[in-house]
């Protein structure tokens, strides 16, 4: 069977190198692909907001299955028209893709279904949230309402900040803005908690801590993710059965009474309130760096679980882990998130040896004359699991030190509130 994987991160390598290994799978082409997916699959370059141009390719090239990696193209419809169009995909539909592409959305499903999430507030005018911003306590929540990259998301300290907030998103900093969205401010600790779905059923598909902050210490300004660690410290049997029917199945029982079903893999962010799950976003996809850490973990044929869930057969499945603990630093281009120098070559890639559990995936890089260089903030994913937290960070540390890459940075304690307790 031929594949089509959409995207160009970590998370998009990480997909790439599972399904590589699957006795499903013949080829792979990623659209567009880095150099990491570059030996791997075929990178095909053509833009992927063009849906038709994106189809006439598949049909040519026979792909059966497009997987979708990130959340743009799912929020855009791809799913839908694909579909139209005989193509299986695996990844939700437009109103599903609505968890991700609308915080108000999925507010409103967690009001209706009792789903517990932080108290909220919707506001159609500046003025309106400005006024009860005067009655709040703080710190407090601002939030936009649609696809903001991982940003849009404001947590105020004093009223003016929080004014300040509301002032920004109804000037259209993230887009045209008709609401915005007001939230109590959750003191706990996150976990990343996903599942996969077929529309009919669905399964666990593990959980993991990223660690969004640029600096050590979780300080700094945010990230995509500067690396994660899989599983959560947090995860235990009562709470994942409390994640899954208080939060995951009201969730997709509100989907199907909108005429819609879910398939592909559903991201929850959670806080955990003294034991307790809330609902902070759902994204409609794998988290990144989360999937690097989570896929290596995996004992099933991957490609079987992408083909039971497009032809919604998942329930015929059993998904086995390995009770290995896997942790991801990210090597991300000095000056990220800000300002970064591109094109930088990355010389030493092919002398690390990687032995078996230890995994470089590629996020922003590109193959000039075979040669690799830098083409993003987040470069390379250094994955290594173990039977230890603590080890598998030291025995990444060391395959960057090996790397030695002079434009590189990276954090060195991802995972420290269950290393270094
Ligand atoms: P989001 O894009 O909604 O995940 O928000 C980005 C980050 O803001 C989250 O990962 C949390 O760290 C933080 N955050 C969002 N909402 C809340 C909340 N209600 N209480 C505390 N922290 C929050
Ligand atoms: N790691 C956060 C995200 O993928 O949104």
């Amino acid at each position: 069977m031929k594949v089509g994987i959409i995207g160009s991160g970590g998370r998009e390598h990480a997909l790439c190198v599972s399904l590589k290994k699957s006795s499903k799978i013949s080829k792979i082409f990623c659209f567009p692909g880095n150099a990491g997916t570059n030996s791997l699959a075929e990178n095909v370059n053509l833009d992927i907001k063009n849906f038709e141009k994106l189809k006439n390719f598949i049909i040519n090239e026979k792909i059966e299955i497009v997987i979708v990696g990130p959340e743009k193209p799912l929020v855009d419809g791809i799913e839908d028209f694909l579909r139209k169009n005989k193509i299986k995909v695996f990844g939700p539909s437009k109103v599903a893709s609505q968890l991700e592409g609308s915080k108000i959305f999925t507010k409103k499903i967690c009001e209706k279904y009792s789903i517990p999430t932080a108290k909220f507030g919707i506001f159609e005018s500046s003025d309106k949230a400005k006024r009860f911003l005067d009655e709040c306590s703080h710190p407090i929540v601002v939030k936009a309402d649609g696809l903001a990259s991982g940003k849009g998301v404001y947590i105020c300290e004093k009223t003016k900040e929080s004014k300040n907030a509301v002032e920004e998103i109804f000037q259209g900093k993230f887009g045209k803005a008709e609401n915005v969205l007001i939230e109590e401010f959750l003191e706990g600790e996150e976990m990343s908690f996903f599942i996969v779905s077929d529309g009919k059923t669905y399964k666990e598909f593990g959980t993991a801590q990223d660690h969004k902050r640029v600096l050590e210490g979780d300080k700094g300004k945010n990230t995509g993710g500067m690396g994660a660690y899989s599983p959560s410290r947090l995860e235990t049997d009562e709470l994942r059965k409390k994640i899954l029917n208080k939060i995951i199945e009201p969730t997709l029982i509100a989907l199907r009474e909108l005429n819609t079903c879910y398939k592909g893999f559903l991201y929850a962010g959670l806080i955990i309130v003294k034991g307790e799950p809330f609902l902070i976003e759902y994204n409609v996809r794998m988290g990144d760096p989360e999937c690097q850490t989570i896929l290596p973990r995996l004992k099933n044929d991957f490609g079987e679980i992408i083909n039971a869930v497009v032809t919604e057969e998942l329930n015929s499945l059993n998904i086995d882990w390995s009770d290995d603990k896997s942790l991801c630093l990210v090597v991300c281009s000095k000056g990220y998130p800000d300002k970064y120098e591109d094109n930088v070559e990355i010389k030493n890639l092919n002398q690390i040896n990687l032995k078996d559990n230890e995994y470089i995936f590629h996020a922003g890089t590109k193959v000039i004359n075979s040669k690799v260089f830098s083409s993003g903030g987040r470069v390379l994913n250094f994955v290594v699991k173990s039977n230890d937290f603590k080890k598998s960070r030291e025995k990444a540390i060391d395959l960057i030190k090996e790397l030695n890459w002079e434009n590189g940075f990276f954090r060195k304690d991802i995972g420290h509130k269950v290393i270094d307790k």
